[in-house]
């Protein structure tokens, strides 16, 4: 089954408004035009996704937001609904982050809902999922993987199952340089794909991606893209990132 490339830039607590704008500038320069077959996604911060939108909409970048609420709307200060985002036209929605899980409390319970609600709005939604230095030491790697995926998708169509992206992200990669073995990385995939039992469904990597890893780990069967924090930042590194995947 061949499926579309996709490489999804999280912007996570960076970029003010102007800031982001320039960096869209420098990447449309850098990058020309989009590969066929690949999607680019941006998640900006939700300050600055707006203009993001507006600016973007007239070429082939899509945006994502990196968060929202399960419930539709109401009493809960600080947080943004699924409606709104559909309101935008946001295609995409990053959820269940490990950043989300570790510091603000996010239970694969809630994640389960934000998934199911992200599909009632036409959102899709990149689930990311991802053991710890400790789980993997302990050897627990795959039992997690398999409770966070089974909770995750419970209850999901399966044409649903099949637009899901999930995002296999070591939170021992994240942010600190060092990133899995591109074997380890298939090994990895090939088990979500085993446990999804769906094909359609797009599985990416995340976790220190840089041009020169990407590069690795592009050749690996079931790597359909990347999740990319740090070397987002930057619009040739990003760029470089891209053109990995054509
Ligand atoms: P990183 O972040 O590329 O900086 O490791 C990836 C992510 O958290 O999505």
């Amino acid at each position: 089954m061949i499926r579309n490339k996709l490489v999804v830039a999280n912007w996570k607590m960076n970029f003010t408004v102007p800031e982001a704008l320039k960096f869209i500038a420098q990447f449309q320069h850098n990058i020309k035009a989009v590969p066929p077959a690949v999607e680019v996604v941006i998640a900006p911060s939700f300050t600055a996704l707006y203009p993001v939108l507006e600016i973007l909409s007239e070429t082939e970048i899509k945006v994502a937001a990196q968060n929202m609420h399960w419930e539709e709307e109401g009493a809960f200060t600080g947080e943004v609904a699924a409606p709104f985002l559909q309101d935008l036209c946001v295609p995409y929605v990053i959820l269940g982050h490990s950043e989300r899980r570790q510091y603000f409390g996010e239970t694969d319970a809630m994640i389960q809902k934000k998934i199911a609600a992200a599909f009632e709005h036409q959102l899709i939604p990149i689930f990311c999922v991802g053991e710890t230095e400790g789980e993997r030491e302990g050897g627990k790697t795959f039992s997690v993987l398999e409770r966070q995926i089974s909770a995750g998708i419970s209850g999901l169509q399966k044409k649903n199952l099949a637009t899901l992206v999930i995002a296999y992200e070591p939170v021992w990669a994240i942010g600190t340089g060092k990133t899995a073995k591109p074997s380890d990385v298939q090994e990895v995939l090939r088990f979500l794909r085993e446990q999804i039992r769906e094909e359609g469904t797009r599985l990416l990597y995340g976790g220190s991606v840089n041009p020169e890893k990407a590069r690795a780990l592009a050749s690996q069967p079931e790597v359909d893209g990347f999740l990319v924090g740090s070397a987002s930042l930057q619009p040739d590194s990003f760029a470089d990132i891209v053109r990995t995947m054509v």
